[in-house]
């Protein structure tokens, strides 16, 4: 007798992830803009990996190869050096290791502190002795923001590391998170992702965010080399009930989840009302998915609200038209509109919860504590959902 044999589908995870193939990346920006914002399509096929609307993809890039070489050269290696993950015991060339597994933009204080341990000039082992000294958090801060890896050996040649010694003291290269920007019904075996890229400069270098780098500029085009998994979102997503409204607001990439929720919203033929409250520099260069949005409203679906903040001399943001449209929100919320909140989490989604209070506040006549507990219960009742990083 043979016993059945029923495989169990893979699992992707962080511990296992699948190896995705970059098929189409295009800018979502007009030519002179002074920022990029990419659409990246990835190719899920033979994964069997399912997502929901609202869910982010976690991806694992790879350090761009000119700050692997910098870091090589004034470690004052050669990269072909074999090293040992101290985590998985695996064995890799010094290049390899750098290239997929080292955090080389974050300088750790153990390391400074191994610098300033090991430097011979004493200028600069003063420098380094008073950033590490108690109370002076601030300048430890002001260094590690200013430094790569490299540039913080570059200053520092008279300092020998070994190889290992050297990767020991580094942090891993972690995943980045990404918002789903499409919904599996539309698009079937990929996944849709909005990507700014962030480019900067400290202590006069140009530095550009790893994975942004990786996945806009230097990932191969059909080749099945880039690890991701799926990140379930539990509460972010569309409402159950086709019916709801939704009011979704998502200045930048924040925008992306929406582009998700609106194709999901159409398969399913909601009969839900749909408000989007997108923001970003200028109309004419970075109206991300623009012409999908106009699209929408010129068939009844969707209702548009934009905030240019940068094509007139004051700034407009996102709360600003909410709080112009206040009697309207908050009859939408009366009806039972669930109300989103998706990108910037340090300044824009406090000031469009504050404009919510105000709306709330003004338009449902009553004073600021019960505003808050109106705004409670929509938080309990999962009305007000945010994704906020
Ligand atoms: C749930 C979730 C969803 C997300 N969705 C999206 C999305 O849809 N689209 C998207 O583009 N991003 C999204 N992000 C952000 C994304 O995960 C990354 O953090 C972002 O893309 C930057 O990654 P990076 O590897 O390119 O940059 P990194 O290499 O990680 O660099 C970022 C670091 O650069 C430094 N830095 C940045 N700007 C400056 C500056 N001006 N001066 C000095 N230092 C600076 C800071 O230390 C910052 O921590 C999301 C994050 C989360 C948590
Ligand atoms: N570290 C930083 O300094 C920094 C700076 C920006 C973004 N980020 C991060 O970079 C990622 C991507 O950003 P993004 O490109 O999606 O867009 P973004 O930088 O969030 O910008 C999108 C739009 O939001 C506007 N905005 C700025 N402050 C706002 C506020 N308080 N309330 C409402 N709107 C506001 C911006 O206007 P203006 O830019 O004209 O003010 C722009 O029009 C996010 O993770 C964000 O947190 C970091």
């Amino acid at each position: 007798m043979f016993a059945t044999m029923i495989e169990s589908p893979v699992v992707y995870n962080k511990a296992n992830p699948f190896l995705a193939s970059l098929t189409e990346r295009y800018s979502l920006c007009q030519s002179g803009s002074e920022k990029n914002v990419s659409h990246v399509i990835l190719s899920l096929k033979g994964s069997n990996i399912s997502y929901r609307v609202g869910d982010s993809v976690s991806v694992f890039a790879i350090n761009d190869p000119e700050v692997v070489e910098n870091t090589i050269k004034y470690l004052q290696a050669t990269g072909a050096e074999s090293v040992t993950c101290k985590h998985s015991g695996e064995v890799y060339t010094l290049r390899d290791y750098f290239t997929k597994k080292s955090n080389l933009a974050d300088v750790p204080r153990k390391l400074i502190a191994e610098i300033c341990q090991r430097q011979t000039n004493a200028e600069k082992k003063e420098r380094l002795t008073y950033i590490l000294s108690e109370g002076q958090k601030e300048a430890l801060k002001e260094y590690q923001g200013a430094h790569e890896v490299w540039d913080a050996l570059l200053e520092n040649q008279e300092v020998l590391f070994s190889p290992q010694e050297f990767c020991h003291l580094l942090m891993p290269l972690l995943p980045r998170f990404y918002s789903i920007a499409s919904s599996q019904e539309s698009v079937g075996e990929e996944v849709h992702l909005t990507v700014a890229e962030l480019v900067y400069e400290t202590n006069g270098y140009t530095r550009r965010g790893v994975c942004t780098h990786y996945l806009c500029r230097l990932a191969p085009l059909h080749q099945h080399v880039i690890p991701i998994y799926v990140q379930a979102s539990n509460e972010f997503t569309i409402p159950e009930d086709n019916a709801a409204a939704m009011i979704m607001v998502g200045p930048g990439t924040g925008v992306a989840p929406y582009r998700a929720f609106m194709q999901e919203r159409l398969v399913r033929q909601a009969s839900g009302a749909n408000w989007l409250f997108f923001g970003e520099w200028h109309r004419d260069q970075q109206f991300l998915y623009g012409d999908y949005w106009q699209e929408l409203v010129e068939a009844g679906k969707l209702r548009l609200d934009t905030a240019f903040s940068r094509d007139q001399e004051h700034k407009i943001y996102v709360q600003h038209r909410m709080l112009e449209h206040g009697s309207e929100l908050f009859s939408w919320l009366e009806q039972g509109a669930y109300f989103y909140v998706c990108g910037d989490a340090h300044r824009m989604a406090k000031d469009v919860d504050a404009a919510l209070h105000q709306i709330v506040q003004v338009h449902g006549k009553c004073d600021e504590a019960s505003a808050k507990e109106y705004i409670k219960k929509l938080k309990a009742a999962k009305r007000y959902l945010r994704d906020v990083y």
